[in-house]
């Protein structure tokens, strides 16, 4: 429609969305038809610099970027909002415990998620990038009682992303000819990127591999400690393909995910695959009018379930230090 879809983006004058506004400002995001307003939250220090990447936004004069707004604010950035994409976390400092960025973090996600739920249009969807993502996801939809659960995602497109890389390059295809990957659990190291479902040109990927030993010996290591390689060699953190892949995961929510392929989209449990309501997780996910569904009935074998299982447990200690914490509204 010519009616400008409302997208709000927190961390905006951080690095990862020095890659993501201008691609969303430019269509990427909701087609060439769709115009879009972006409201754009930092927090106050950094709203000088904002301003400078909304005079860059203004230069590229994009046809169908309608508005943009900054502010400080989240009641008043998120005024009306149809779409959020929470990218702007307190990162880990020198000596700062798990427990102190959880709760630093909190303070950040229970505010936005409160702001969410009384001030975002009806049928707002939330895409949560910044990290502990998915622990931050569930806290932001905690406190957003009035939204439905579903509506909160956290990023986990990239790991997918990254483990479809990884297997192109090793079976010598074209990403093109990967599909049916899965990234289960949570955003960290303790992630399980599985290739027991994904397909290289339609045959199972484990038998054109047909390398256990590399699947589990460099495959899983090279995809969950893929972050940490990224900042020992540019010596900062993933932000282009970290925005390449929020642009994605809320691109396939809203527009939808092909035919005969899922993609991993973090959502909060709803008991599938033996995984305990409670907890926001990467699950193979489809895509249809807007409404994401779990992929059912895949067989885990005795490797992946106890892989799933340790992620899983991950995320629900994150849960119950944050719970304990009182983060959960
Ligand atoms: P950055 O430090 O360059 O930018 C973050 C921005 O967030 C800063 O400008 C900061 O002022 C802002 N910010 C902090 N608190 C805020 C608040 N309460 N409201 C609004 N803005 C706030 O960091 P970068 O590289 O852009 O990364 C952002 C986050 O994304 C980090 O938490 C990072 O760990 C995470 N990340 C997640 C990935 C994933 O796959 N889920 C991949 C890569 C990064």
């Amino acid at each position: 429609s010519n009616t400008p879809v409302k997208v709000a983006v927190t961390g905006a004058a951080g690095a990862i969305c020095y890659n993501l506004l201008f691609r969303i400002a430019a269509g990427e995001l909701l087609g060439p038809e769709q115009p879009v307003e972006l409201r754009l939250l930092e927090i106050t220090p950094a709203l000088k610099a904002l301003e400078g990447v909304v005079m860059e936004l203004d230069d590229c004069a994009f046809p169908l970027l309608s508005k943009v707004e900054i502010g400080d604010d989240a009641n008043t950035v998120f005024d009306g909002v149809n779409l959020a994409m929470l990218v702007g976390a307190r990162p880990r400092s020198k000596g700062m415990e798990r427990s102190d960025l959880l709760e630093a973090n909190g303070a950040i996600f229970t505010v936005q998620g409160r702001a969410l739920n009384d001030h975002a249009a009806d049928d707002v969807k939330v895409l949560v990038t910044g990290n502990p993502a998915n622990t931050n996801a569930l806290i932001a939809m905690s406190n957003a009682p009035d939204i439905p659960n579903r509506r909160f995602n956290a990023l986990t497109r990239l790991d997918h992303n990254r483990a479809v890389a990884q297997l192109a390059q090793k079976t010598g295809v074209s990403v093109n000819a990967i599909s049916q990957m899965t990234i289960w659990g949570n955003h960290s190291a303790t992630q399980y990127p599985d290739v027991f479902h994904a397909l290289v040109d339609g045959r199972p990927a484990a038998e054109v591999v047909d390398d256990q030993d590399w699947v589990e010996n460099d495959f899983l290591p090279t995809v969950q400690k893929r972050g940490a390689a990224i900042i020992d060699a540019r010596g900062a953190s993933s932000a282009a393909s970290a925005a390449n892949a929020t642009i994605e995961h809320m691109r396939d929510w809203v527009r939808g995910t092909p035919a005969n392929d899922w993609v991993s989209m973090s959502v909060p449990s709803d008991g599938s695959y033996g995984i305990a309501e409670g907890v926001i997780t990467s699950y193979p996910c489809t895509v249809t009018d807007g409404e994401y569904s779990i992929v059912e009935g895949l067989e885990i074998d005795a490797f992946s379930r106890e892989k799933i299982d340790a992620s899983v447990a991950e995320l629900n200690s994150e849960r119950e230090a944050v719970h304990g914490m009182g983060l959960l509204g």
